[in-house]
């Protein structure tokens, strides 16, 4: 099957889907599971070094199975190359150290991953990086908003609240002001999203999460142009040192053949509660960003928040459920049931969720491949049992939302802060 709008590229499926060709026959690469590379003689082992022949030399920088998911990554993001990490924070922070020198300024967007707001209050700040959050649809409708900034750092969706907003104006309006700008495109996945095709200079993941898709690997990975890969590769690995390792990679690889088809899975079941979930009584508000309310946002994928109404019990709502699992991370076959005020309430420091407002009533819902009819039943169960009969107006926010939100004058629906920003100590939900 090849794509309708690149006749001469094959779907991203297909190409995903290709089987190794190394000319041994085998259809899945090796796992190169070595610290360092041999040399034949003192000439090549010198050419190495000097970087004349493109030999490996230790896993830390290159290694070939970790260069098979780097490529399949690269080709499905569509840009010139790519570098995997440790983890999606080894990725977030390899990215920071890689363009910011004390003094310089990040445009970030509120309701960001909580430990990238970590890594920026906590490291970043002290260094005297200068950092102001906004809402991602500021970046979208203020065209000077990232004027003297070095780098914007986006997500769209943002995490838990799931906001979305125009990458491609965003992009245009940075462009102008010569910041770089760097989207999480963890949540749509290259399946649904394209963030480098819209004009974003920097496209990281947590491979955690869809990528592995399987919930047995934490990894993370970096998508640009040849000319920021090189200088993003150039202070990363050997300097900070967050490698992606050749088994994680292998994993990756074969979470990969199958990204297509299990986002479609997630996308069908995704469907199936928003739209079920608008009949539902004691539901305030349900976010989740409608594939096309943005350009470029092809699908849906199966992280979604709910906000119930206070009739309802969260905790008799969890304990309730069998086959959603209480735990932080998403985007495995398992489904997973996050609800703010766990993550509100975890230890440490002030955290996004804090910062930003996310409202404990809230739940986040990450739906996996069970069947999508099974896990509706599911939940229904627990939610039935956990409330009392009185009817809400549900509201579904198109482009993720928060509680409170406005039409602005073109009809579009305008986020407003949450209702609950909490108090207290406490950082990160996975
Ligand atoms: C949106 C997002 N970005 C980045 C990360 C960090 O990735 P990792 O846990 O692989 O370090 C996470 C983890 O949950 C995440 O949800």
């Amino acid at each position: 099957m090849t794509n309708a709008k690149h006749p001469d590229r094959p779907d991203l499926a297909t190409r995903l889907a290709q089987p190794f060709g190394e000319g041994s026959g085998s259809i899945t690469p090796p796992i190169y599971q070595t610290s360092l590379f041999g040399f034949e003689d003192f000439d090549s082992f010198a050419d190495a070094m000097a970087g004349r022949n493109g030999l490996d030399i230790y896993t830390r920088v290159g290694n070939p199975t970790t260069r098979t998911f780097e490529e399949m990554m690269a080709s499905a993001e569509q840009t010139d190359a790519a570098i995997g990490f440790a983890s999606g924070m080894g990725a977030v922070s390899a990215v920071a150290f890689a363009f910011l020198k004390p003094g310089d300024r990040i445009a970030a967007v509120e309701h960001l991953y909580p430990d990238a707001y970590r890594l920026f209050e906590r490291l970043l700040r002290p260094f005297g990086i200068h950092i102001d959050y906004h809402p991602v649809s500021a970046f979208e409708d203020d065209p000077d908003l990232m004027r003297g900034c070095r780098l914007a750092y986006l997500e769209s969706p943002t995490s838990i609240m799931l906001q979305t907003a125009d990458l491609a104006r965003i992009a245009a309006h940075a462009r102008r002001h010569d910041c770089l700008t760097v989207i999480d495109n963890s949540w749509a996945t290259p399946v649904f999203q394209r963030p480098a095709t819209l004009g974003i200079d920097v496209v990281l993941h947590s491979a955690s999460k869809y990528i592995s898709g399987h919930s047995d690997t934490v990894a993370g990975v970096v998508c640009t142009n040849q000319d920021l890969t090189d200088r993003i590769r150039d202070i990363s690995l050997p300097l900070l040192g967050g490698k992606l390792a050749p088994f994680e990679a292998w994993l990756l690889i074969r979470g990969m053949r199958t990204l297509a088809a299990r986002m479609q899975t997630h996308q069908a079941t995704a469907n199936l509660f928003v739209e079920r979930l608008a009949d539902l009584p004691h539901i305030i508000a349900v976010n989740t960003p409608d594939p096309g309310s943005v350009p470029g946002l092809d699908g849906r994928s199966g992280l979604l928040s709910v906000a119930f109404a206070p009739t309802i019990d969260m905790k008799a709502f969890v304990d309730g459920l069998s086959l959603f699992k209480p735990g932080v991370s998403w985007g495995g076959f398992e489904s997973l049931v996050l609800p703010a005020s766990v993550a509100l309430g975890q230890k440490g420091e002030q955290n996004a969720l804090q910062r930003f407002g996310v409202p404990a009533s809230l739940v986040r819902l990450s739906l996996g491949l069970e069947s999508s009819e099974d896990l509706w039943t599911d939940f229904t169960n627990a939610f039935h049992q956990a409330g009392s009969a009185q009817r809400v107006p549900v509201q579904h926010n198109k482009n993720g939302g928060n509680h409170e939100t406005a039409t602005d004058n073109t009809g579009r629906r305008v986020l407003a802060s949450g209702d609950i920003g909490g108090g207290g100590h406490k950082p990160q939900a996975g």
